[in-house]
Formats: C-alpha cells, structure tokens, sequence
C-alpha cells in the first residue's frame, strides 16, 4: 500500500490532473480492495455486495466495504476515505452520473485504479478508459429497448402506459427511459400517461403508483426500472382492486426470486434480468489489468429475460 501512496505522489507531482495515464499497479501477493456500493435497501445490492465479498475472500484479497445508504454525498466522502487509506484499488457502483465523476479524478491523481461497477459516470466528466479503467455492467438502453419491444409485440401496438423510473441522475434511470421511450416513439397508439421516480424503491414505487392510478385510471401498462418498484405497484395495484398481470400489464428489469416468482404467478408479465453477480468478473478484471493486459473501456454482461413461458425454468438459478 505504501509503494501505492508514494506512486500517487509521483503522478501528482510529475505527471498532473490532465494525464491520460491510467495509475498502475503491480503485481502484490495480496491486495487492499475498496468497494464502495450505493445502498443496501434491496436484494440486487445485497447480491451484488455478496458476490464482491465472495470473491475477495476466495482470492485471499481484504476488502474496504462501505455502504452509501443512498447518499451520493456519502458515496464520495466513502470514496475520500479509500484514498486517504491507501486502497490498492477501488471498485465503484456510483449512484448518479454527475456526483461522482470528481472523486474518480482524484482518486487517479492519488494513483490508486478505478473500476466501475454497473453504473456509469457522466463521460464528459470522467472517461472510461482515460480516469478509470474500465465500466464493468448491462447495458441499460438495450434493457429498456428489450421491454419497448416485448410491449409493442404483447399489445400490438396499443397501450396506456405508466413509467415508474429509478433514481434520478442515476445512468440505469437515464438509460432505461431512453431504450424504452425510443422503441416505442414510432407508436402512436403506445402512450406514456405519467413518468415519475419511485427511487428504485419498494415503498416509494407502491406510494407513486398510488397516485398516479388515482390520476390515470385508464392505465393498462406500469413499466417499472426495477423489480422493487413493479412489486410495489403490483400493491397499489392490488388494493385498488385492479389485476396486475391481466388488466395492467406488469414490465420490471432485474429478475430477483420474488419478481421471478410473480412472472409464475402472473402478476409480472416480463422481465429483462440485470445480473448482480459481478465477483468474478470484476476481480478476473482487475487481475488482467495487473498483468498489463489491453482493457477494453465498456465490458458489457449478457442478460437473459424472464417470460410466462421461461420463469419456472429460471427461478432456480435466480438470486
Ligand atoms: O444499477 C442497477 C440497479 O440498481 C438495479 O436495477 C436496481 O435494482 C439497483 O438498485
């Protein structure tokens, strides 16, 4: 850790904040790792975090765990204290675009490599590639271009549609807004009624829901960002006496068990999974980038989907 800090010092001093030099790091027994993870309010993080510790112990590595309990402020000042450490490397899952970006400058200019880890930063901010190595994650427009696509096939074409986002400024709201609302723009008969944020969050998507189903009862469509806002609208749904899955088609990304095993029940009519199990990958990563292997800027994971017909089939392997 120690040749790290003295390695930091020399890029400030000798090479400056401009460089588009990534930090180096060297081969070591053994390695000083921070993750630094958003939140743990629901099952995707708890897998995600999971999968890291995992993986770090296999690999005999310690790891700086902090938890940003939804605070992008607490994200950065959790990212300071890895560079005030001395971490070998940190992996980051930034909560939004914009908040983060600095702290992965200063992290390079402390010489310690960055990884991101299924959200991305805002580029013209910071660089995959030039201030961190690389971003490791789904594709989010392609996730929200896959249910677009499912709908106008499911519907024909015709639909009232309810859009609970994530969180606002966070790439995987951004994105999945994007992919969705470009798939279905060439559709006059596909409306979106309302768009609103539920945070990613259980209650706060049950409570939006609740709201605007009083506004647009017309809604036959709740596209939710992520599982914990569709199984919170299927609630709101439910006590208004409505029937997710038959009158109000129920759309999620992320495949956690319990969505999964409401795409069996038929409440939930599709699925786009997001995969949390990042150990592997992340660390195999980090490992190539220490033999100096070429990284490439984006590494994209493969995501399946979960449909009446697959889900019995998939619950199994599900996290
Ligand atoms: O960044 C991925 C998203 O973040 C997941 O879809 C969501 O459930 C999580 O909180």
């Amino acid at each position: 850790m120690k040749s790290r800090i003295f390695l930091g010092l020399l890029t400030a001093l000798f090479v400056g904040a401009a460089s588009a030099q990534l930090p180096p790091l060297e081969q070591q027994d053994s390695y000083v790792v921070g993750f630094a993870q958003t939140e743990s309010n629901n099952p995707w993080r708890i897998a995600q975090t999971t999968s890291m510790q995992e993986e770090a112990a296999a690999r005999g590595y310690r790891l700086v765990y902090t938890d940003a309990a939804g605070s992008a402020a607490k994200q950065v000042a959790d990212v300071r204290s890895m560079i005030a450490q001395g971490v070998d490397l940190i992996f980051l899952a930034p909560r939004e675009e914009k908040p983060l970006a600095p702290v992965i400058l200063e992290a390079k200019n402390a010489g310690i490599p960055v990884i991101l880890l299924d959200r991305n930063v805002d580029q013209s901010l910071a660089a995959a590639g030039e201030d961190y190595v690389t971003f490791i994650g789904s594709d989010f427009i392609e996730e929200g271009r896959r249910v677009g696509e499912w709908l106008t096939e499911a519907t024909g074409g015709e639909a009232n549609i309810i859009q609970l986002e994530g969180t606002t400024g966070s790439s995987p709201a951004n994105d999945r807004k994007k992919g969705f609302e470009d798939a279905i723009v060439d559709q006059p008969n596909m409306k979106i009624l309302a768009s609103q944020t539920g945070d990613f969050a259980r209650d706060e998507g049950r409570q939006v829901m609740e709201t605007l189903l009083q506004a647009h009862p017309e809604v036959d469509v709740v596209y939710a960002h992520n599982d914990e806002m569709a199984i919170g609208a299927i609630s709101a749904l439910e006590a208004a006496g409505r029937t997710p899955g038959e009158d109000v088609l129920v759309l999620s990304i992320d495949g956690g068990k319990e969505a999964v095993q409401l795409v069996v029940d038929g409440k939930i009519n599709y699925i786009v999974e997001c995969n949390p199990r990042f150990g592997p990958k992340a660390f195999d990563t980090m490992e190539a980038y220490v033999s100096g292997e070429e990284i490439a800027p984006v590494i994209t994971n493969e995501d399946r989907d979960y449909t009446a017909e697959n889900a019995e089939e998939g619950l199994a392997s599900a996290y």
